[in-house]
């Protein structure tokens, strides 16, 4: 086959979705679970391989001979803004161990269940309260404004000590830094004003240091010097832009996911025991699953993924969102089901060592928002007709843009 036959082969990625059904990861992607491995070609031309079903998902983000260093050539990295801005931070998301075992161990303290378990009176009531503000209003209330953003933007300033404030500065840079909208200029100058909007904050939380997470990176690693001040910026603003999109598409996407399936939504309204409502939002995670870029690596020495073998020097793009549709693993997987019995092997916060550090949170964060919201507002519907929602596809996170609701009064 000539060069340019075999490149006309290589199908582009991503593909669109399937507007009629939102929920749903693009069909050729799909269909690639039963297919042997392939290779796609990005933005920049880069033809990294695609994994796409559940084992061979979980076999490439556990194995360390792929790295997660962008720098390392033949990385795929998700967009040119990306590349540009979030990508290039040297944090822990982008290091391969033992360095990034190192900066971990500076957060685990602030992620764990005990932790976590702390902040939820703290959740409950910033919950409630958005949903008082709703109720005093009247209908029609938009869910992604008035509910999905401002509890994760609340959850992310009481853990690191950033002021609740300056939530729209720091809403609209992570905005543009995680879409692929905005220009290159525009990500890279988005980047940094959250780098210098935290810098700033470092002297604060250094004259006066509270129980929070920066101030703990400040008296503990800045002032000894035991990390630089660029290392815990970036660390920082890892954190301000990993937990704040994602939770709020979920909020999103997962009301719009319950409004649409009323018999589920009939589920929600309860009462569900805890471990029922454990199982109800992992199904929510899993069926909806923001994270649909995938997560990025290459290999650093020849590696068999299945039946193929991955070249040293070789990307590949790893589809979480698809290894939790594959039918092997979750039987009618296009189907919310909140009983589903193995929800909880979900793959939508990846797995090995960079599985996602917010997972608890996160989690606590949906079960509050969604157990509360269909308690308080039983009556909820959408308030105007599902074609008119817009989703939000080219970002990093999938989403949607607004959900007008309404309810009886
Ligand atoms: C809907 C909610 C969320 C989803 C679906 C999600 C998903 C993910 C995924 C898939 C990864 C793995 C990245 C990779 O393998 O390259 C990740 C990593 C990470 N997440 Fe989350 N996340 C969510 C919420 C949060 C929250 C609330 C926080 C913190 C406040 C957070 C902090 C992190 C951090 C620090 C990492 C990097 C871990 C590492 O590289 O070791 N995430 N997340």
């Amino acid at each position: 086959m000539s060069e340019a036959a075999a490149a006309a082969d290589v199908p582009e990625f991503p593909p669109p979705r399937d507007r009629r059904c939102p929920f749903d990861p693009p069909a050729d992607l799909v269909a690639r679970n039963d297919l042997p491995l392939t290779k796609v070609r990005q933005w920049d031309g880069l033809e990294p391989w695609l994994i796409t079903r559940y084992d061979e998902v979980r076999a490439v983000l556990t194995d360390r001979r792929f790295s997660a260093d962008p720098r390392k050539p033949g990385y795929p990295e998700k967009t040119e803004a990306y590349g540009a801005s979030v990508g290039q931070d040297r944090n822990l998301r982008t290091m391969d161990p033992p360095e990034h075992g190192e900066q971990k161990r500076m957060l685990i303290r602030d992620f764990t269940i005990k932790r976590v378990d702390e902040m939820k009176p703290a959740i409950q009531a910033r919950v409630d309260s958005l949903i008082d503000d709703m109720l005093a209003k009247g209908p029609p209330a938009d869910i992604v404004r008035d509910y999905a953003v401002p509890i994760p933007t609340m959850v992310i300033c009481e853990l690191l000590g950033v002021p609740y404030k300056d939530r729209d500065f720091f809403n609209h840079h992570t905005e543009i830094c995680m879409s692929s909208d905005h220009s290159l200029e525009e990500a890279t100058g988005s980047s940094q004003e959250l780098y210098d909007y935290i810098d700033r904050l470092l002297d604060v939380k250094a004259a006066e240091p509270r129980n929070d997470l920066l101030s703990r990176l400040v008296v503990e690693q800045l002032l000894p010097g035991v990390q630089t001040r660029r290392e815990v910026v970036e660390m920082a603003r890892l954190i301000l832009m990993a937990g704040h999109d994602t939770t709020a598409n979920m909020v999103a996407m997962g009301t719009v996911a319950l409004l649409t399936h009323p018999e589920q939504a009939e589920i929600m309204r309860g009462p569900l025991s805890k471990p029922e409502l454990s199982t109800a939002i992992d199904e929510l995670f899993r069926y909806v699953n923001v994270t649909h870029t995938g997560r990025r690596r290459v290999a650093t020495e020849d590696v068999m993924v299945g039946e193929q073998l991955i070249r040293a020097g070789e990307g590949v793009i790893v589809m979480t969102n698809l290894a939790d549709r594959d039918e092997r693993v979750f039987p009618a997987a296009d189907k919310l089901d909140l009983w589903r019995a193995n929800a909880r092997t979900l793959m939508a916060f990846g797995a090995g060592d960079h599985r996602c550090m917010g997972a608890f949170l996160s989690k606590a964060e949906m079960e509050i928002a969604f157990a509360t919201l269909w308690r308080r507002i039983p009556s909820l519907k959408l308030a105007v007709p599902f074609e008119a929602l817009s989703f939000r596809e080219e970002g990093v996170v999938y989403g949607v843009r607004k959900v007008p609701v309404t309810w009886d009064t």
